[in-house]
């Protein structure tokens, strides 16, 4: 059992997760200040002790991304100048993985360099949930702990006999048999490829949809541009317009609320990873990730196993 204070200090990415993961441990979140100057520039204090501390900083890295990655970075320097004992990142959706490698010849690994600043800010470990690349935890010579929301989205889905698990691209065909091992339900794969930021083009499916009910995973809807290729192509192949889609990351950008308006989503399931604030589609579903993040902060506090957490478990 640790002899630290376990301390939680919430970023500004996701207050609502935040308040209900201290909620959940019976702690109050650290007073800070997180502010920006009239020239741009971003100003943190903790306002309360952390000397000594066992401090897990909740940010999610989604949009305004690159604000959210820096006000992370200074929340973890001003805990550690502090003199807190240890530092954990509780990232429950990050941004940039999926630029995890160059797909062209001049392109930045953007994952590869927030790892990098993530490391350098003085954090011992991370805690993320449903990456885009399970192979981000190369990055870092800290430990990551990559948790799993599969088993809480796959709990929320009402499935039927003739429900067919869809990975909307090759990427997705792990977390579709994760999906699977969960439903005991088959996989259809398809063949996607990325026209530009928010289209994409359905090249082919393989496996057989003819009157059954898709139920497609992915871990983020971010236009809605995949989810909208996807369902279009299932339904010219013959499936049922009984659709249900399960996500974890739950970004709605640009055209993303327009697009799965349109189309026929019986049921839409996502997460709270990051602040879900603006307009949201209907149907829409939200599991909380908050009692899974606490028990994975009560777990790591304790110095406790994180196995049943674990994506990979
Ligand atoms: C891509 O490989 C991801 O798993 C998602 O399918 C994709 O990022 C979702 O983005 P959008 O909603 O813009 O298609």
């Amino acid at each position: 059992m640790s002899t630290m204070t376990l301390t939680v200090i919430a970023g500004s990415a996701n207050m609502p997760l935040a308040t209900s993961i201290t909620a959940e441990l019976g702690v109050k979140p650290r007073d800070r200040i997180v502010q920006r100057f009239a020239d741009g520039e971003l100003h943190v204090d903790i306002e309360e002790s952390v000397r000594g501390h066992d401090v897990y900083i909740v940010q999610p890295t989604s949009l305004p991304v690159d604000e959210h990655v820096v006000e992370l970075l200074f929340l973890a320097d001003a805990c550690r100048r502090a003199g807190a004992a240890r530092l954990t990142a509780v990232v429950p959706y990050f941004g940039y993985a999926r630029q995890d490698r160059r797909a062209s010849g001049r392109e930045a690994v953007g994952a590869r360099v927030v790892a990098g600043l993530i490391e350098a800010a003085g954090f011992a470990r991370v805690v993320a949930i449903d990456l885009h690349s399970p192979e981000l935890e190369g990055f870092f010579h800290i430990p990551l702990e990559h948790l799993s929301a599969a088993k809480l989205l796959a709990e929320a889905v009402r499935a039927t006999n003739d429900t067919v698990i869809v990975a909307p691209d090759l990427g997705a065909v792990k977390l579709a048999e994760r999906y699977q091992a969960l439903l005991h339900l088959p996989v259809v794969v398809l063949h996607k490829t990325r026209v530009s930021g928010s289209e994409v083009s359905l090249r082919s499916i393989i496996g057989d949809v003819k009157d059954r009910a898709p139920l497609i995973i992915d871990d983020m809807i971010t236009t809605g541009a995949t989810i909208e290729a996807a369902v279009k192509g299932l339904l010219e192949a013959g499936c049922k317009p009984d659709v249900s889609v399960v996500a974890t990351h739950a970004l709605f950008v640009g055209p993303a609320i327009a697009r799965l308006r349109a189309l026929p989503i019986r049921q839409l399931i996502g997460t709270n990873s990051v602040e879900l604030a603006g307009e949201l589609p209907t149907p829409f579903q939200v599991v909380n990730l908050a009692p899974m993040i606490a028990e994975t902060i009560a777990r790591l506090h304790r110095d406790e196993s994180l196995e049943p957490l674990l994506a990979h478990a």
